[in-house]
């Protein structure tokens, strides 16, 4: 395929489906064949901004037409599945939107079938592309901070559609946020959790948890937790990486210097006078690395075109999300156990899920 065009279908045009087919149809190596909703409506809204671009309601007619060699699908989440597995099963490439699936079996069975097609399937872990997560992984693999202790994350702001009783959504706060923030944690760490601990509460709706407390261990040693909520009054990205000689704060909504690096480090002294052994805290510079400037979904659509045009496996591919997606699957587990441990009644009613041992997945 060196010289060809790659024919994509973009498939789902509503929130995210805009800033997709920008990014697609500002690269010359990609030619949009058609974009595919099953809402009119949305469709409409293609032809007002691309009045020549093909559009259709009709997903079979996709997989089935020949000149189409690659599916973007930016649907809701429970429809990933399916989607994603026909369009396999049709030998077309897929970049799913994140997260793969919502649950871990059928991103198993996702993963299994593209490899037995022998098609390419990438997941829009779209942070993965951004200039401070490459940076800051620049940073830990080159042992920059030394061995890492625990990890700290932040990703809360107001809700969209919660306080909306007539909107049914299918995701809770868990899934619609924290497959960014587990993303960047694998990536970063190398590694795969071995246990997943959730405590979380529906506030607004008792069936659908709106904030929660995800806390996470790895083999390595390394902790982390994960603050999500859709109740804030404020947009909050905050991560903190620390290890035993630098600290690194990610704050994302900063316009500039959204990594900072902190000298930071403990070590047993001997105290001279009382020939005592002491820890002895340092505090050092405080440095903002330079950043590269592009937007991320440029970068993640490139990606995905050149793993297609020259045979290579995407960075995250189906296995990545799929570990995304298990990490995702024993915090909602570890959540809905809780609330079968304590029982009918426990939570009073008020969506509390609290209280239950450790999802364990080794
Ligand atoms: N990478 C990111 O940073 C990022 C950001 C936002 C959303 N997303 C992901 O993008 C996906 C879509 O999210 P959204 O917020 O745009 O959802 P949305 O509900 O706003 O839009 C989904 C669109 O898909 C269409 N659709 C549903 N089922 C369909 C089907 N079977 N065939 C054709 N069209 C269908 C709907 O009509 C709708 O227009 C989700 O997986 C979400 O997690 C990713």
């Amino acid at each position: 395929m060196m010289n060809k065009k790659v024919n994509v279908a973009l498939i789902g045009y509503g929130y995210w489906g805009p800033n997709l087919l920008r990014n697609l149809k500002s690269y010359t190596e990609c030619n949009v064949e058609y974009v595919c909703d099953r809402s009119l409506d949305r469709l409409h809204r293609v032809r007002n901004h691309y009045p020549n671009q093909p559009v259709t309601q009709d997903f079979n007619s996709v997989i089935n037409n020949p000149h189409i060699d690659a599916l973007v699908i930016a649907t809701p989440i429970s429809t990933h599945f399916s989607l994603a597995m026909r369009s396999i099963e049709a030998k077309k490439h897929v970049l799913v939107e994140k997260p793969l699936t919502d649950n871990a079996h059928d991103g198993e069975v996702l993963v299994r079938a593209a490899s037995r097609r022998g098609v390419k399937l990438m997941v829009g872990h779209t942070f993965l592309f951004s200039p401070p997560v490459r940076k800051i992984k620049e940073i830990i693999d080159s042992g920059g901070l030394g061995s890492i202790y625990y990890v700290s994350m932040s990703r809360v702001n107001p809700g969209l559609h919660q306080n909306d009783a007539s909107v049914i959504s299918d995701v809770d706060v868990v899934w619609d946020l924290a497959p960014h923030d587990i993303s960047m944690l694998l990536y970063w760490l190398s590694e795969e959790p071995a246990s997943v601990h959730t405590c979380g509460r529906g506030c607004m709706r008792p069936d659908v948890p709106d904030v929660a407390f995800i806390n996470i261990s790895f083999p390595s040693g390394v902790i982390a937790e994960i603050h999500l909520s859709w109740l804030s009054p404020v947009k909050i990205r905050r991560t903190m990486v620390v290890g035993s000689k630098k600290v690194i704060i990610y704050d994302d909504t900063e316009s500039i210097e959204k990594v900072r690096v902190f000298e930071h480090g403990a070590e047993f002294v001997e105290n001279e006078s009382f020939g005592e052994f002491l820890w002895s805290y340092q505090t050092g510079d405080v440095y903002a690395p330079r950043l590269d400037n592009y937007e991320p979904l440029a970068s993640e659509i490139k990606h995905f075109l050149d793993c297609i045009v020259n045979d290579n496996n995407p960075i995250t591919d189906g296995l990545a999300g799929l570990q995304v997606v298990r990490t995702l699957d024993a915090a909602s587990k570890s959540l809905l156990e809780a609330t079968n441990t304590f029982g009918e009644g426990s939570n009073g009613g008020n969506g509390q899920h609290d209280r239950k041992p450790e999802h364990d997945l080794s």
